[in-house]
């Protein structure tokens, strides 16, 4: 992202040795030589706490109105209460049903999280265990780029041989965020998303680029400290975002040889409906073509982009063979973005 201090660009290529050689070819050969390669999200499961924390609610012990917030942020409401690890596994679930794939045949859990349920051990292990499996699992701390590091590590993964990953992002940011801060109580919320990402054969779906990026130097805008809440510089997030957005989302663009009117749908990371429109703006994208569930359940961090697909796909708006576009970016700062072509069916 630009220095803030210099406006000097210092991203460079943040994915290794640019496109070639480090993503499955076309023709569907990988570099591990496993032959026919698809990459496909065969079933996707979302989950939200019962209890609803509304705009007008938040007006009870904070100087704020239900309308400065929908104004500002587009959202309305969010969701608290449940554990990282309950609305994981309720997620996981759900997405196991619809690819009707038996938990056992998961090779591996990773789990993007910002609010785990203990500072260590992880809690994909947990969720493991609650779908009754003791393979791999392990947790992604990339905030809320987190479960677009997962989908890309998965990936890799697949790469190496795997056949069926579950990537989830699930938050209790509740226990994180001070509902009587101005700044960050009327941001944030509780939920999870959960996909079955599966190597198929040729036809399937596939990977088509990616972007990863980080930029440490920020860490100060957005953080929170063993026992504390989360401490924002709102302002400079929403700066950053915007610049990092563009970045990434130009980067896989151009990895894929595709260009902003070929992408059907893109689902970005929900924070603040300001950012997306803004970053908008600039790259050409249109709202009609992206995912949107931030009115209703606030910034979930790493749960928020799983969430909006799991919205998408019940309203028809994720199809076989579309090109679909993930877009995450949050506190580290992170950042990542890919482009998922969808199966064929
Ligand atoms: O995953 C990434 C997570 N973080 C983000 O995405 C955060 C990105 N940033 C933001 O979303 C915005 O910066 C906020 C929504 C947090 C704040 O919006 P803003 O437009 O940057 O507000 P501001 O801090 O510049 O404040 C503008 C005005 C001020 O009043 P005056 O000085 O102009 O009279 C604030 O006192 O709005 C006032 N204000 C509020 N008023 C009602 C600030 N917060 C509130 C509030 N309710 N909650």
């Amino acid at each position: 992202m630009p220095d803030s201090q210099t406006g000097n660009n210092q991203m460079g290529n943040s994915q290794p040795g640019s496109s070639a050689g480090t993503q499955p070819s076309p023709d569907g050969v990988t570099a591990a030589g496993i032959g026919p390669w698809g990459f496909t999200i065969t079933g996707i499961g979302a989950a939200l706490p019962d209890k609803v924390l509304t705009n007008q609610d938040l007006t009870a012990w904070m100087d704020t109105t239900d309308e400065w917030i929908r104004e500002r942020t587009g959202i309305s409401e969010r969701r608290i209460g449940g554990s990282t690890s309950g609305l994981a596994t309720e997620a996981a679930r759900i997405a196991l049903a619809e690819a009707s794939v038996d938990a056992a045949d998961i090779d591996q859990v990773i789990l993007a999280t910002t609010s785990p349920d203990y500072i260590c051990p992880g809690t994909a292990p947990a969720v493991a265990n609650e779908l009754g499996l003791q393979c791999g699992a392990f947790d992604v701390q990339a905030a809320c780029s987190g479960w677009v590091y997962g989908l890309i590590v998965a990936n890799g993964l697949m790469l190496q041989g795997m056949d069926r990953i579950l990537v989830i992002g699930a938050e209790s940011l509740d226990r994180i965020t001070d509902y009587h801060d101005r700044g960050t109580g009327i941001l944030f919320g509780n939920g999870a998303g959960a996909a079955v990402v599966e190597r198929t054969g040729t036809g399937g779906g596939e990977l088509l680029s990616w972007d990863l990026g980080s930029a440490g130097n920020f860490v100060h805008i957005l953080y929170a400290e063993h026992g504390d809440v989360l401490k924002m510089d709102g302002k400079e997030v929403f700066r950053q975002a915007v610049t990092v957005i563009q970045h990434s989302a130009n980067t896989s663009l151009e990895r894929a040889g595709l260009t902003v009117d070929d992408i059907d749908l893109v689902i970005p990371h929900q924070a603040n409906v300001r950012i997306v429109e803004s970053a908008w703006r600039k790259l050409g994208f249109s709202m009609d073509k992206t995912a949107m569930v931030l009115e209703r359940t606030g910034n979930t961090s790493a749960a928020s982009i799983p969430l909006a697909l799991k919205d998408a796909e019940l309203n028809g708006r994720v199809n076989p063979g579309d090109t679909v576009m993930f877009i995450g970016f949050g506190a580290g700062m992170t950042w990542a973005s890919a482009i998922v072509r969808w199966a064929e069916r």
